[in-house]
């Protein structure tokens, strides 16, 4: 298609690789294995959510892909002891994301607007140990404009409601959300934030999304990890990376 916008790089969240291994508690499948694995088959980045109740990465995994110099966009909360953790381990980006105990995955976006005090200190300590910021925010013009008061480098654009409104066969849903990440991709790069998304993305829904021309970094997991069960992790790599290509 197209080919006239930057090249989109992918971000594989390696997360569930620790939910299966964690299932029998031993070392088998190994998050870092599958960090490199993803590299080699074409990834730009690794990231990893270390929750508060470390149901899936916890510490040692953070720990090994950091030793290993994988390139890691640690997704955590704007909690005191994540802050100290990401301070001390120093990946290459931080994305803010809210925190449930209750939820199964993220469910929505950060509200910057309501955190503002906080979020500004924990973003300045973080830019202060050169880690790039990243909040995790709905489409919405409100947030974007608080994440650029913030000094946020980036923002990552919701994507669930997209990807549930696709999976619903919603027409007029997922057109209006479809528009909303639009909008808010060209919103966000006119205030010199960089626009990543994610959130729910796989072969069905991540076309539309990689051909916005301001996004340039996609961030998937869930489905990559789950396909690369049939098609194994490296072909499934490789197709989504060849989907996102043809999509600029
Ligand atoms: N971005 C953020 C901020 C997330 O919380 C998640 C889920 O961990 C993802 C992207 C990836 O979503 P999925 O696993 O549905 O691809």
């Amino acid at each position: 298609m197209a080919g006239h916008s930057p090249r989109l790089r992918l971000g594989v969240n390696i997360d569930h690789v620790a939910t299966l291994r964690n299932a029998r508690g031993g070392a088998h499948p190994d998050p870092l294995r599958a960090a490199q694995l993803a590299l080699a088959a074409g990834a730009d980045g690794i990231t990893a959510h270390l929750r508060e109740d470390r149901r899936h990465i916890d510490d040692r995994d953070l720990a090994a892909l950091i030793d290993a110099k994988i390139p890691v966009n640690l997704e955590m909360a704007a909690t005191d002891e994540m802050l100290k953790i990401a301070l001390a381990s120093r990946p290459a980006w931080c994305c803010l994301v809210p925190e449930h105990r209750e939820e199964r995955t993220t469910e929505g976006g950060l509200n910057v607007v309501g955190n503002a005090n906080w979020l500004k200190t924990v973003v300045a300590s973080l830019k202060r140990a050169r880690i790039s910021v990243s909040l995790f925010i709905e489409p919405d013009p409100r947030q974007i404009e608080a994440a650029r008061d913030l000094g946020a480098e980036a923002v990552e654009l919701h994507t669930g409601a997209w990807s549930n409104a696709v999976e619903g066969g919603n027409r007029d849903e997922s057109g209006r959300l479809l528009a909303a990440l639009q909008n808010a991709a060209r919103e966000a790069s006119r205030a010199g934030i960089e626009v990543h998304a994610g959130h729910g993305l796989g072969f069905a829904n991540a076309g539309p999304v990689a051909a916005i021309p301001e996004i340039v970094e996609l961030q998937i997991g869930h489905f990559l990890i789950g396909e690369a069960v049939f098609s194994g992790l490296e072909a499934t790599i490789r197709q989504m990376r060849k989907l996102m290509d043809d999509s600029r």
